[in-house]
């Protein structure tokens, strides 16, 4: 079975989502290790209650990024994953750490990008008057929110939206696009080819897969 390390900082729903998928075997991959940079992560101590080896290294204990970076890295390779899913971690990754673990990081962002890189996206999205917002799952690169794209979900932006509410319906889209990227990925559908990311199926594949999920709001009438 493949291995998947997932790095995070906060509340971990991504990592719940990608949890309960490989529960319901839509992910057959194993949660090798979590490690957050923050010991007060929620998602920590999820990992710990369902008994998924979880480290916490703290990025307050190191004198500078590269030395934190390095012991993030020694960390990963401990676990020997296939892939390293970033779910909410709120660090900038240096370009060594990036090159080290490079065509193997993956990150979901919240905004189609390239539209909103950086934090706020949803308040952007809203002062920007877009009519759809979403999600990208993308490669790690040293560029921020720069790397090539795997998968995207789109959303409607309703008239009276706050960045909670459109939040709230960008997340649950999350949570649907995630695990699925990261299984087309692991399976070998998915294949990185001159900084793109190409679908190898022809139909060889059993496990659905779209590279862009939308939300059933936003198509028109079938009548
Ligand atoms: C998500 O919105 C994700 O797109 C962004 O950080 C947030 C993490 O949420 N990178 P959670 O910790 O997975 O609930």
């Amino acid at each position: 079975m493949k291995r998947l390390v997932i790095l995070l900082s906060g509340r971990g729903s991504n990592f719940r989502a990608i949890l309960e998928a490989t529960e319901r075997s839509r992910l057959p991959v194993q949660v090798a290790a979590v490690i957050s940079n923050r010991p007060d992560a929620p998602g920590l101590a999820l990992a710990r209650d369902c008994g998924i080896p979880a480290h916490l290294i703290d990025h307050t204990d190191f004198p500078t990024r590269e030395a934190f970076d390095q012991a993030l890295g020694d960390a990963i390779d401990q676990a020997a994953p296939d892939l390293v899913a970033l779910a909410g971690f709120m660090r900038i990754l240096t370009a060594d750490f990036c090159r080290r673990f490079a065509g193997r990081l993956v990150n979901i962002h919240p905004s189609l990008l390239p539209a909103f890189k950086g934090m706020n996206t949803h308040q952007e999205a809203l002062e920007a008057g877009v009519r759809v917002h979403g999600c990208t799952v993308h490669t790690v690169t040293a560029d921020l929110d720069h790397g090539p794209i795997i998968a995207q979900a789109v959303v409607p932006v309703h008239a009276g939206d706050s960045a909670e509410t459109l939040s709230a319906r960008v997340l649950a889209m999350e949570h649907r696009l995630y695990p699925m990227a990261i299984a087309a990925i692991l399976s070998g559908r998915l294949r990185l080819i001159n900084q793109h990311w190409v679908d190898q199926s022809r139909g060889t594949f059993d496990h659905e897969f779209s590279p862009c999920l939308v939300d059933p709001s936003l198509l028109p009438p079938t009548h």
